[in-house]
């Protein structure tokens, strides 16, 4: 039995690969490399020593998905191939909806024809919009999205949700990332955003190694320690590790809808980001304070608790916040 990763060249995809193979895992990927790189797939292999199916294509066409299906006995999926850009979903909303939504529905169609009723869904911390308390728990509101990508995680949540309570023989946890960041420890893989990073961390990455000039922190007015926003980054080893311990509780317990927050629960400004990346690798970062960018929170980060009883994260491996994490491997 394998396990499908659409997406599973991607930034986690790839690190999920790694984690499910070291398992002894079998897994099949498809990707059609919008957004990751071939080399991946050889990193993938090179760092776990163990081969895996791969089916370059888009996860939303039909007739080769249900192939896949046909070649292979897909237990369970985890579904990584979202577009993420939260700038680019407000200029290309149809793309977003269409990329996100109708391919997950293609998915889910394609699933229930072949019996595959176990579904891992990539969401984001974005569904609680402007947050109704910190530290954010599973139970807080949704809602009040502000750009397309987030709207489609939200809509698809949804589906999820009605999948389920038309039919309970769905086994489906939908995951609710914070700030991923970081590299597998190999240096053989990590985020390789196309163009200029609009995320933090690879932004910071692009101005210590002298691609670009300095860093805009994006202002330093909000009410928090320093002024300056506040985030749970989590590390990308620890949040593909979560969907492992995502698939052990669908495997498990009975049948259900589940929603965890991975998160770590500590949240970091910008300006602590900047001093443990100078710490860690003795190298200046140069930034200015800019205006604040549209869209953004002051303050967010999760309540992990839910995830840490349930879904056993972090008890018998310590789920490290990026900071103390990043620190340690220098
Ligand atoms: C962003 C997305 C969110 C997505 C998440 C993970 C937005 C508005 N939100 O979250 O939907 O789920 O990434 O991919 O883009 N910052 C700077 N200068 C920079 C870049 C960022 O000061 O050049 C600051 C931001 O203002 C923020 C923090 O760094 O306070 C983190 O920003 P970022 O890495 O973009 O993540 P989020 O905005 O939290």
């Amino acid at each position: 039995m394998a396990i499908l990763l659409p997406g599973g060249a991607g930034y986690i995809g790839s690190h999920t690969a790694i984690e499910l193979l070291k398992e002894g895992k079998e897994i099949v990927i498809i990707d059609d490399f919008s957004n990751s790189n071939p080399k991946v797939l050889k990193a993938i292999k090179k760092i776990t020593n163990r081969d895996f199916k791969f089916y370059e294509m888009d996860y939303q066409d039909k007739a080769k998905l249900e192939k896949v299906f046909q070649e292979n006995k897909i237990d369970a999926v985890i579904n990584f191939a979202g577009y993420k850009a939260v700038g680019e979903s407000v200029q290309k909303p149809i793309e977003y909806y269409t990329n996100n939504v109708s391919g997950a529905l293609v998915l889910l169609d394609t699933m229930r024809k072949y019996g595959c009723k176990k579904f891992i869904f990539s969401s984001s911390a974005t569904v609680y919009g402007e947050p109704e308390r910190i530290p954010i728990t599973e139970e807080c509101k949704t809602g009040g999205t502000t750009n397309p990508y987030g709207t489609t995680k939200l809509f698809i949540e949804q589906i999820l949700k009605d999948c389920y309570a038309s039919d309970p023989t769905w086994d489906i946890c939908i995951l609710r990332y914070f700030n991923p960041v970081g590299a597998h420890e190999s240096g053989l893989i990590g985020e390789e955003p196309q163009g200029i990073p609009n995320n933090l961390m690879p932004y910071i990455v692009r101005v210590a190694n002298g691609t670009l000039k300095e860093l805009s922190v994006f202002g330093n007015d909000y009410d928090t320690k320093d002024g300056t926003g506040v985030r749970d980054y989590i590390h990308v080893v620890d949040l593909a590790k979560g969907h492992l311990k995502a698939l052990d509780k669908i495997n498990q317990e009975q049948k259900g809808l589940y929603i965890y927050n991975l998160g770590t629960g500590t949240g970091y400004s910008v300006l602590d980001m900047v001093k443990a990346f100078e710490k860690a690798t003795g190298q200046k970062v140069a930034y200015k304070i800019a205006p604040r960018r549209p869209g953004d929170i002051a303050t967010c980060y999760a309540d992990p608790r839910k995830s840490k009883k349930r879904i056993r994260m972090g008890s018998n491996q310590n789920i490290r916040g990026y900071v103390s994490r990043f620190l340690e491997l220098y």
